[in-house]
C-alpha cells in the first residue's frame, strides 16, 4: 500500500458506510434515496446501510420490499437495509424474511437487524420487554444485530434534573454512563446468546473499554465510531447550535477523554468501522427558535473520506487547527470504511479499485457544494485534503 506523499494520487476500492438515513419513503424534504446515492459517489462511498427510523419504518416485510423496490431505480449506489423492531411482531416478520425462501433475494438486500435501544429521531425506541428476544432471534438465524446504545432511564433521569436551556444541555441529557450502560447489556445479551452484535456511533471512552474487554473475552461483538464524534466536541456547539445536535450527542473534550479514546481505539483495532451516520435534516428544520427542539443528526456521507484522508496525510482539518497525535493509515481507512463492514454485513462489495484520491489538492468544504438535498455540513470551512475522483 503507498504511502501518502505530496503529489501521490491513491486508489481505493468504492467505500462502504454502514450508517446512513436516506429518509425515504417520508424524509424526503431532507433526503432521497437519489440525493443520498450522489452525496455517497462524491464522497467516495459506493455501498451504504440505510436505517429503519423512515416513514413508514423499516418493520415490516411490505416496507422492505418497498425500500427494496425504490432502490433498484438508484444506479449509482448498492443501497442495503436494516430492518427496524420496536414490538414482538416485528420480530416475526424478520423470521419470515430470513427463513421464507420465497423472500431470498429480498433479504440480500436487507444488512441485519437494528434496535434503538432508547428512543432517537423517528421514535424506534425497541420495547424493553422484547431486546432479549431481538438478540436471541438473531443468534438462532445468524443475523446481525446493529444497537444504537442509550440507555432510556438515565437519558430520562439526566433530563429531569437538568436546569439549562442551552443547546448545550443535549450532551447533558444524554450522558457518556447511558451508552455504558446500553453497551453493558448489548455485551450480556451477545454473550449470553452467541448474537452477531454491533454497537454502533460508540462515542465515549468507558464503554469503548467494555467493548474491549468484550472482544478479548471473545464475545463476538463489533463497533463502529462517526467522523463527528472524531472531529467535533462539545466545544463545536458554539459556533454551531442545533447543527451540532445529534445522538449520541457530542462529547467533552476536558482532558480529551473521549475523543482521544476513540482515536486510540481505532488504532489498537477496538473500533472496527468508520461510518458517517449521515442523518440530514433540513436547515429551518435545524434552525428553530429553542434549539433544544430541533431534530437530531448531521449529514456526513460525502465528507467522511476527506477528513480522514486529510489526518492520513499527517494533518488536522477544520478551520481552527490544532496539535494532534492522532493517527490513520491509507490502509485503516481501506480497513475500517470498506473491509471490516464488508465482512460484518456480507455486503458483497467489490474492492475493486474505483476511487481515485489526489492528496497534493487542498480544498474546502462548503455545504453549497455537496451533493446531499440538505445542503449544509457541520464542517463549513474547513480545509481538507485529497481530492476525490471516479475511475471509469
Ligand atoms: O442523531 C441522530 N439522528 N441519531 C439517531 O439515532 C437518528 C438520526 C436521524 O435519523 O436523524
Ligand atoms: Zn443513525
Amino acid at each position: 500500500m503507498m504511502t501518502p506523499s505530496k503529489g501521490t494520487r491513491l486508489r481505493l476500492p468504492g467505500l462502504i458506510d454502514c450508517h446512513v438515513h436516506f429518509r425515504e419513503p417520508g424524509g424526503e424534504q431532507k433526503e432521497t434515496m437519489a440525493t443520498g446515492a450522489r452525496s455517497a459517489r462524491a464522497g467516495g462511498v459506493f455501498t451504504v446501510c440505510d436505517m429503519p427510523n423512515t416513514s413508514p419504518p423499516t418493520v415490516t416485510v411490505k416496507a422492505l420490499e418497498d425500500k427494496v423496490r425504490r432502490a433498484e431505480q438508484v444506479k449509482n449506489c448498492d443501497i442495503h437495509f436494516f430492518f427496524g423492531a420496536t414490538k414482538q411482531e416485528h420480530l416475526g416478520e424478520l423470521r419470515q424474511l430470513w427463513t421464507n425462501e420465497k423472500m431470498k433475494n429480498l433479504k440480500e438486500k436487507c444488512a441485519g437487524l437494528k434496535i434503538y435501544m432508547d428512543h432517537s429521531t423517528g421514535d424506534q425506541g425497541i420495547e424493553e420487554s422484547i431486546i432479549a428476544d431481538a438478540f436471541k432471534l438473531c443468534a438462532e438465524l445468524s443475523i446481525p444485530l446493529i444497537a444504537h446504545c442509550e440507555d432510556p432511564e438515565i437519558n430520562r433521569r439526566a433530563t429531569e434534573e437538568l436546569k439549562t436551556k442551552d443547546i448545550t444541555a443535549h450532551s447533558l441529557m444524554r450522558p457518556p454512563e447511558s451508552e455504558e450502560r446500553a453497551v453493558t447489556r448489548a455485551i450480556e445479551l451477545a454473550s449470553q446468546y452467541g448474537t452477531r452484535a454491533h454497537a454502533t456511533h460508540i462515542s465515549s471512552r468507558d464503554a469503548l473499554t467494555l467493548i474491549r474487554t468484550a472482544k478479548a473475552n471473545n464475545v463476538n461483538i463489533t463497533c463502529d465510531v462517526t467522523p463527528h464524534h472524531l472531529f467535533l466536541t462539545i466545544e463545536d456547539y458554539m459556533k454551531l447550535g442545533a447543527l451540532a445536535k445529534m445522538n449520541p450527542p457530542l462529547r467533552s473534550i476536558r482532558s480529551t477523554e473521549h475523543q482521544s479514546a476513540l482515536w486510540a481505539a481505532i488504532v489498537d483495532g477496538t473500533i472496527d468501522c468508520i461510518a458517517s451516520d449521515h442523518a440530514p435534516h433540513t436547515l429551518a428544520e435545524k434552525q428553530t427558535a429553542d434549539p433544544l427542539k430541533a431534530p437530531s443528526g448531521v449529514p456526513g456521507v460525502e465528507t467522511m473520506l476527506p477528513l480522514l484522508l486529510t489526518v492520513a496525510a499527517g494533518k488536522w482539518p477544520g478551520a481552527k487547527l490544532r496539535d494532534s497525535d492522532f493517527k490513520l493509515r491509507i490502509e485503516d481507512i481501506v480497513r475500517l470504511c470498506f473491509t471490516n463492514p464488508n465482512h460484518i454485513f456480507s455486503l458483497g462489495a467489490s474492492s475493486e479499485e474505483r476511487v481515485s484520491v489526489d492528496l497534493s489538492d487542498e480544498w474546502i468544504i462548503r455545504g453549497k457544494d455537496l451533493h446531499s438535498k440538505c445542503g449544509w455540513t457541520p464542517y463549513e470551512g474547513w480545509k481538507v485534503v485529497g481530492k476525490i475522483t471516479l475511475l471509469p
